[in-house]
């Protein structure tokens, strides 16, 4: 990895631009993404992509550019149309109040979500210009949702982490988005997506189970054969920074200032950005319901109350500039005294040393959001407290109310208990003040930023090494070829076949499954030549089977093994050991989850009996068939049954028969140089597993299996089929149809 460069890329870089022109100056950026990731992008020749946050002119540009490079940063340039349109629109006028629950607030406007798509171009576009394949790319935020989908189209292989700082909302909240399905395609691009908490992974992964096509229970996705992973990664902050900051002479001139004016009150502060998400008026009226309540407290207690200008020219921010403007000057105006003011508010913001300062001092941080991915400002508080006092109010919606569960822990809604919280944390004895803060700068040291990144970079290593040694199973040109000359060379062949998902694409009725032209064609291909013994082998039940396949020289394996047939012999066999004695019992329990289900059905079989989901709205099917497996499975033991889990099926049936049992009776009976078998199901793996080492073993749709290849569909496998059914002579000639990939 030493030689690797990560490319960070996010919509805003953590020096921003203010000024025009010749007057043009660099600061740092605001907010919990720049100041989170600016201890790790300077390390080595990585690179930090984004925006500088201004319009430059044209003729300005190459300067800037010079200007940032000496610090690893690469700007892009919007234009006004494009801050209007991706950043003020689309991003914060409807993702942002989405995301974080205000959805009365979201706008949708087919011109701002064009916009946010060309801007996403745009962003791919400078990456592409930069990037080598050996570079890590590490997409971050909400603003850059297409990021990921466009790089991954253009490099196919290149490793790709997404990271989302705000919250992923509930299905019910995101299936409202008109441009859901575009969104969720644009984050699957990437290897890892990483999320704060396990909240918003759940909503993350309900979501692309309910609106794409691809469905995983677990945190791994199989998106076309790419196996990606979903997870939680805290972000943490730069511990020793703060806690160095918190001991700098300059913080300490800081606090003698602060001390000026807040004399001998306590002092409580909180620092947010403007964003309605953030509770601020909720607060300031906890703050009112406070002094109305504890007349004791007049003059005895201040709030700091910084608010960082942020997106003022989204209508939303300048509405709630104005209301808590008006509910600060309500306060300050009914209970300053001539030598007191309850609140002293800036809006603007404050270099480091002074917010450690402020921190330092307080005795209370109030950090009460609405909603909040992380919310740093209450680890800084925390390690900044380097005398272990003061008492941090937190709100059970920030994301840090999962690690910092020492902090009094406050719903932001009920402002009455905020403002008892607040009463209760100014008269905390200290020592139980010492005790929580110790447990908790513990915790914000432990995972702090460097933590974070190298959790989340090593865990995208881990799932770009498995998709490697997942794709060494893919049927490589090689591997085609050697299939073929074995089997031209073989002079007996078992040729071992599912049905369902193997032979014919999945129906929502059973019944609809029947064998179409082509595929009795290749069948008929297959068993022309008297060397091949070819096989279904099948969950079915063996009736539907002869109706359907009957007419053909077929052998045949029923009901995963309960029945069985040669095609030399008229009859079907039963398998010894059937034992079917509990079934009945187990039909009243399916009959009533049935009941209970609506799409489901049951399919009753000779020897065995299915639930069949298939029909059932996705989550809904998952929790039945979990339920009653866990129903089933304490009794089928004693009886001598089995519970089985096949695609969007429960199944109970004997417990000594299964697909891997039946093959060995073709298996015992001749010496075949050529075998290969194809499934697509958990049944499947009990046929791949009975396998000789020589044999082929083919797996249908997901490449987790005991089977050494996967194919994608039942239409490669029809093309395989077909191809090896092809008279020798094309074959030797090395004939075109032969490539599968
Ligand atoms: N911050 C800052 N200057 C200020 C006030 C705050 O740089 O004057 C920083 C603060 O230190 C914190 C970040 O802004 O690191 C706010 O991050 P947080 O996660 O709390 O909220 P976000 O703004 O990301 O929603
Ligand atoms: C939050 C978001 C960041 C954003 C920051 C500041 O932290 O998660 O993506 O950069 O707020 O917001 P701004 O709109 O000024 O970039």
């Amino acid at each position: 990895m030493t030689n690797q460069r990560t490319i960070i890329i996010s919509n805003r870089l953590p020096i921003k631009i203010t000024g025009k022109r010749e007057a043009m100056q660099y600061q740092s950026s605001e907010g919990g993404l720049a100041t989170g990731l600016n201890s790790v992008y300077k390390q080595k020749d990585n690179i930090w992509i984004g925006w500088p946050g201004a319009i430059v002119e044209d003729a300005y540009k190459q300067q800037v550019r010079d200007k940032l490079k000496e610090q690893n940063l690469l700007p892009v340039f919007l234009t006004q149309e494009e801050i209007n349109g991706f950043y003020e629109g689309f991003s914060n006028e409807t993702l942002w109040p989405l995301f974080h629950y205000f959805p009365s607030y979201a706008t949708f406007n087919p011109t701002n979500w064009n916009l946010y798509r060309t801007v996403n171009e745009k962003y791919a576009q400078v990456i592409l210009e930069h990037i080598r394949p050996d570079d890590t790319i590490w997409i971050h935020d909400y603003q850059l949702m297409l990021l990921p989908g466009l790089i991954r189209k253009a490099m196919p292989n290149i490793s790709i982490g997404y990271f989302q700082h705000i919250p992923f909302p509930s299905y019910e909240i995101f299936r409202s988005l008109p441009w859901r399905e575009e969104l969720l395609n644009g984050l699957l691009g990437a290897d890892l997506i990483g999320f704060h908490t396990y909240d918003d992974v759940r909503h993350f992964i309900s979501s692309v189970n309910r609106i794409t096509n691809i469905s995983g229970f677990t945190n791994e996705l199989n998106v076309n054969n790419r196996s990606i992973t979903v997870d939680s990664f805290p972000i943490g902050i730069d511990y020793n920074r703060y806690y160095q900051l918190a001991q700098e002479a300059n913080t300490y001139r800081g606090e003698l200032k602060i001390k000026q004016v807040t004399g001998d009150s306590k002092v409580l502060i909180s620092i947010d950005r403007l964003d309605y998400s953030k509770g601020i008026t909720h607060r300031l009226e906890a703050y009112r319901f406070l002094l109305e309540r504890h007349p004791e407290l007049h003059g005895k207690i201040v709030l700091l109350h910084v608010v960082v200008p942020s997106r003022d020219n989204v209508p939303k921010y300048k509405e709630m500039k104005e209301e808590m403007g008006k509910l600060i000057s309500d306060i300050n105006g009914k209970y300053s005294t001539l030598g007191w003011q309850p609140i002293h508010h800036f809006y603007r913001s404050f270099p480091p040393n002074i917010l450690s300062a402020m921190y330092k001092t307080a005795d209370v941080a109030l950090v009460t959001p609405m909603r909040d991915g992380m919310n740093l400002v209450s680890k800084e508080y925390v390690a900044s407290k380097t005398d272990e006092t003061g008492v941090l109010i937190l709100s059970e919606m920030a994301g840090a109310a999962r690690e910092l569960s020492d902090a009094v822990i406050v719903n932001p809604n009920n402002i009455w208990d905020v403002a008892e919280k607040i009463y209760m944390a100014l008269n905390m004895p200290v020592e139980e003040q010492k005790r929580r803060m110790y447990a908790m700068q513990n915790t914000v040291k432990r995972f702090d930023v460097f933590n974070w990144v190298n959790n989340f970079m090593e865990k995208l290593q881990e799932v770009k090494e498995q998709q490697k040694a997942l794709l060494t199973h893919t049927i490589s040109k090689e591997t085609q070829e050697k299939i073929h000359t074995t089997y031209a060379n073989a002079t007996r062949r078992l040729i071992l076949l599912d049905y369902d998902g193997t032979l014919v694409p999945f129906h929502k009725q059973v019944n609809e499954a029947i064998p179409d032209a082509e595929l009795i064609d290749i069948l008929t291909q297959l068993t022309k030549d008297p060397a091949n013994d070819v096989v279904i082998i099948s969950g079915r039940d063996y009736k539907t089977l002869e109706t359907w396949l009957g007419e053909l020289p077929l052998d045949f394996i029923a009901e995963h093994g309960a029945w069985y047939k040669y095609n030399a012999e008229n009859e079907w066999n039963t398998a010894p050991d059937l034992n079917t004695n509990g079934l009945p019992s187990i039909m009243q329990m399916m009959n009533m989850y049935t009941k209970r289900t609506p799409g489901a059905f049951i399919e009753e079989k000779s020897y065995s009996i299915a639930w069949h989901y298939r029909r059932v709205e996705k989550d809904l099917g998952n929790l039945r068939a979990q339920e009653l497996i866990s129903d089933v499975k304490h009794i089928v033991g004693d009886m001598g049954l089995q519970v089985l889990q096949g695609d969007k099926v429960v199944e109970v049936k004997s417990m000594y028969i299964n697909k891997g049992k039946a093959v060995k009776r073709w298996l015992d009976k001749d010496n075949y140089d050529f075998i290969i078998a194809i499934g697509d199901d958990h049944t499947d793996e009990d046929t791949f597993k009975a396998m000789p080492a020589e044999a082929y073993t083919i797996k249908v749709g997901k490449n987790i299996s005991a089977a050494t290849y996967f194919l994608n569909s039942y239409k490669e496998v029809r093309k395989l089929l077909h191809d090896l059914c092809l008279d020798d002579n094309t074959l030797k000639q090395g004939n075109k149809q032969f490539a599968l990939l």
